[in-house]
Order: structure tokens, then sequence, then C-alpha cells
């Protein structure tokens, strides 16, 4: 099995130093699989978010190190870091942060250009399918559903083919049946795809479908469940 990320001894203090010094995560080690499912579970404020921020590279450790495929994250320049997230990594938020005076395919096709590539029609065509969207290509956000916002922000995330997936809550905004459903699909796609999945989630019965649940307590993980399949 190929480890694609890899936490070792990863720590992150916000404000260091001062009276306000956080430590958010407190020696975290964990190994992701490549094209598995993880769910990171915990209590508000346990350091969920921080962990994914930091996998992602949006920010750095304060010690530690991060592995992509056996190489060091933070050990790369500037410019190789901005590549790494361009490239490797899909972010997914809880709020789909659209661009509001774009259309749905002008979003997804954003990251794309802004790299300065040509999208994989097939592959964009496929996710597009996937996520059951094609007929919201050329709506503008605010003449979609909260769900069909998500749907877009999510195929925004895949369009430049990551090898890993980072979603923050990403149905939190959302009822349970179009939470449901989005969730249905983002794994679907991700699955079909061959896509790592890191979901960050408080809803219990979303992590129980997950192949692997992650808990988080102050900043320490506390537990590991593997569930086969
Ligand atoms: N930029 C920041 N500056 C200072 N402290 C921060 C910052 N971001 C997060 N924290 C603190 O770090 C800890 C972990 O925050 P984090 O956002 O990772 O929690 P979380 O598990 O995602 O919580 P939630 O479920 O509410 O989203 C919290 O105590 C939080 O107050
Ligand atoms: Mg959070």
């Amino acid at each position: 099995m190929e480890n694609i990320l890899q936490t070792i001894d990863l720590w992150k203090t916000y404000n260091p130093g001062t009276p306000q010094a956080m430590d958010a995560l407190r020696g975290v080690n964990l190994c992701f699989v490549k094209g598995r499912y993880y769910a990171i579970i915990g209590k508000s404020g346990c350091g969920k978010s921080t962990l994914l921020h930091l996998l992602g590279a949006l920010d750095t450790p304060t010690g530690g190190k991060i592995l992509c495929a056996g190489e060091d994250v933070f050990a790369r320049s500037r410019r190789e870091l901005a590549r790494f997230r361009r490239r490797q990594i899909g972010f997914v938020f809880q709020a789909y942060n659209l661009l509001q005076e774009h259309t749905a395919w002008e979003n997804i096709l954003m990251p794309l250009h802004l790299d300065g590539r040509d999208a994989d029609e097939g592959y964009l065509q496929r996710v597009v399918q996937l996520l059951e969207i094609d007929g919201l290509k050329n709506k503008y956000p605010s003449q979609m559903s909260g769900g069909e916002q998500q749907r877009v922000a999510i195929a925004r995330a895949l369009a430049a083919k990551p090898a890993i997936v980072l979603a923050d809550e990403p149905t939190g905004n959302l009822d349970p049946n179009t939470s449901r459903q989005t969730l249905r699909l983002l794994k679907e796609t991700v699955a079909d795809l061959g896509q790592t999945l890191i979901l960050v989630t408080h809803d219990m019965d979303v992590a129980e479908q997950a192949q692997e649940q992650i808990r988080i307590h102050q900043g320490e993980i506390t537990e590991i469940i593997h569930r086969e399949g």
C-alpha cells in the first residue's frame, strides 16, 4: 500500500512565544494511503481544520514534517510549494467560495487557468457527469442552490486532477437530504478517479462511511478506526 501523505510528529502552535500561545496540534503521526477515504472527527476546537490546512500546505507547521509520496513538503521552495498545492491538492470548504461574477463552468476552470494549463476535456466531462452538474455550466452562483454550488465547488477542486482531496465540513451548510446526496456524489467521484479523500465532519453517520475514522482530542490523535471495504 502506497503512503501518499504522512505526518511525522506534527506540531502547530498559534502565536508562539506569546501569552496567547495555543498548541493546536501536539505531535500528530498519521499515514494516509493512496485512494482511501478518511474522516477526521472530534469536538469543536480540537484541531481538525488546523490539520487539514497543514496537509494542504495552506499553512506551515511549527514542528515536525509532512511527507508527500516520501518527499518533505515544507522543504520545497515557495514556488514549488505553490505548485504542489495547485497540482496535488483539491480543497472543498464549508462556504463554497465560488466567484460570484463567474459562471459555474468558469469557476471550475479557474484553477487550471491560474496554473496556465488547459483542461483535460475527457476527464472534466467525467467529473461533471459524476457530480450531475452538466445543466448548471452557464449559471451564476446566485442562480444555484447551496447543494448545486457545493457540487460545482467540488468539480473545481477536482479540475486539476489532484491526488488528494481535502474537505472541511463540506456539507455543513446543507440540509440533511442535500448533504447526503452531495457526499454520495463526492465519495463516488473520488473513488472513480482513484483520489484520496480526507474529510472533516461533525456528523457520525458520515464518518462511519469512511474507510478510516481519525479522532482528535485537544490536538492529539486519540483513536483510529479502520473499516474494511
Ligand atoms: N489563526 C489562529 N490563531 C490563533 N488560534 C487559532 C487560529 N486558528 C485556530 N486557532 C485555535 O486552535 C485550536 C484548533 O482550531 P481548529 O480551527 O483547528 O479547530 P476545529 O477542530 O477545526 O474546530 P471546529 O470544529 O469548530 O471547526 C482552537 O483552540 C482555535 O481557537
Ligand atoms: Mg474547523
